[in-house]
């Protein structure tokens, strides 16, 4: 699991340098298990499901109800009008706890910020831990979206990806989520070992036929402390070269623009505009809170992570103190820096930064990588080429930066 970055001590009470939120809050929420750990998972989740007392998946939510009631402490703003305009339960598995506790979490989120009109409030959930009744129980409680771990529609990918379900989970999860009223995004995972382009190319259209409002497609990571990073190092498994993946890439986007979902940021479609705004905040630099072991928030430039260890999590919020494990208050260079980085990854793209020099935004457009009309127009706009490039076309933009 990757390891935390280092940071400046934050404050036992949470304190922020600027705790001034009343444009508006978002709340992400890490519910940290799992039934089983996928190979692949660099993220900070647990299949065991008791570590003690308010880390265990029966009393986990009275954990992170505490959080709720120390950043209420904490944030100022709201106290006239309803703040909260996205909520995002990630993991792990927030599945793995039961809608009423799920929707108590959300409640407990209203009552301390108030959920304004239209809020979007959304849940990941593995296709395998779901119900009818309880996606039910989830869209009454208030949630508006579900977003699905699909991974693959290929039974022999799903298995090289230590997935729990079958490709027939996943059409019936969504069915149900549909009849509930929710909102359905799917998110797909290509360049598993061994996957060839053909089934790469039926997860697509499997992806495609299920009709979901939004698609997430990313190339699968292999990070050195997991299973299939091992495996990677001692040969057992090889990896997908950057030709293939690009390939990969191109055929998704080439079929999810062709059945009217619209690239919005590189690795998410959707159709009817139905984007996620939550993601929209992360990219835009917004404010958001981080609730539950490991979850990073970013207030007005100070950015702070909590411990990631549950128990360690629950004992500090039964203390009645902040579980922030550091912090770092970004300077007006790094806040720049990152508006580049993550603004480049959205189809409207930036409007070219006063830093870049005219000669780098014309050698950008001469490779190919970004669009010679917006750059005319003054805008850094991403080409096709430009999407699978992004990270060279950032550190490219940010040589001006630091010249
Ligand atoms: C953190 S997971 C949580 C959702 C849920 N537990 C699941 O797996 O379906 C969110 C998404 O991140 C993506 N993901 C996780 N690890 C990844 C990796 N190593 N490479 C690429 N995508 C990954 C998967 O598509 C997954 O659906
Ligand atoms: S189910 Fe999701 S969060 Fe859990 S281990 Fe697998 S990818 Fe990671």
């Amino acid at each position: 699991m990757a390891d935390l970055p280092d940071g400046e001590e934050a404050p036992k009470d949470g304190a922020l340098p600027n705790p001034d939120v009343s444009g508006g809050l978002s709340a992400y929420v890490h519910v940290p298990f799992c039934a089983v750990r996928c190979g692949y998972c660099d993220f900070n989740t647990y299949t065991n499901l008791d570590f003690g007392p308010g880390a265990s998946t029966s009393d986990f939510p009275e954990s992170l109800v505490r959080e709720i009631a120390l950043s209420r402490g904490v944030l100022r703003g709201g106290e006239a009008a309803p703040l909260i305009d996205t909520v995002f339960f990630g993991g792990g598995t927030p599945t793995m706890l039961a809608p009423k506790q799920l929707g108590s979490v959300l409640a407990a989120l209203n009552a301390a910020f108030g959920l304004r009109e239209g809020a979007e409030a959304t849940t990941e959930a593995n296709p395998e831990s779901v119900d009818r009744e309880g996606l039910f129980r989830l869209a009454d409680a208030g949630f508006t979206r579900v977003s699905f771990g699909m991974q693959s529609a290929v039974e022999s990918v799903l298995t090289t990806l230590d997935r729990r379900h079958t490709p027939g989970q996943v059409g019936r999860a969504v069915g149900w989520a549909r009849e509930a009223g929710l909102d359905v995004s799917v998110d797909l995972i290509y360049g598993a070992p061994g996957e060839t382009m053909g089934q790469w190319r039926r997860s697509i259209e499997a992806a495609i036929a299920l009709e979901p409002d939004h698609l997430s497609a990313y190339a699968l990571t292999v990070e050195p402390g997991t299973k299939m990073g091992a495996q990677a190092a001692r040969g057992v498994i090889q990896l997908p070269d950057p030709d293939e993946l690009a390939d990969k890439y191109e055929a998704a986007d080439e079929a999810f623009e062709a059945a009217g979902y619209r690239w919005y940021e590189i690795s998410n479609w959707a159709r009817g505009g139905r984007e996620c705004r939550h993601n929209r905040v992360y990219w835009g630099g917004g404010n958001w809170w981080g609730y539950g072991p490991g979850a990073h928030s970013h207030i007005n430039g100070t950015r702070f992570w909590n411990v990631k260890h549950p128990l360690a999590y629950a004992r500090r919020v039964a203390a009645g103190e902040s579980p922030a494990a550091a912090r770092e208050v970004l300077m007006a260079s790094e806040i720049a820096d990152e508006a580049v980085m993550l603004g480049v990854r959205m189809r409207e793209g930036i409007e070219i930064p006063r830093f870049v020099r005219a000669e780098t935004t014309a050698g950008l457009v001469a490779d190919g990588l970004l669009d010679g009309r917006a750059a005319v127009a003054g805008r850094i706009v991403l080409t096709l080429r430009g999407r699978l490039l992004a990270d060279a076309v950032t550190r490219r933009l940010w040589e001006d930066l630091e010249g």
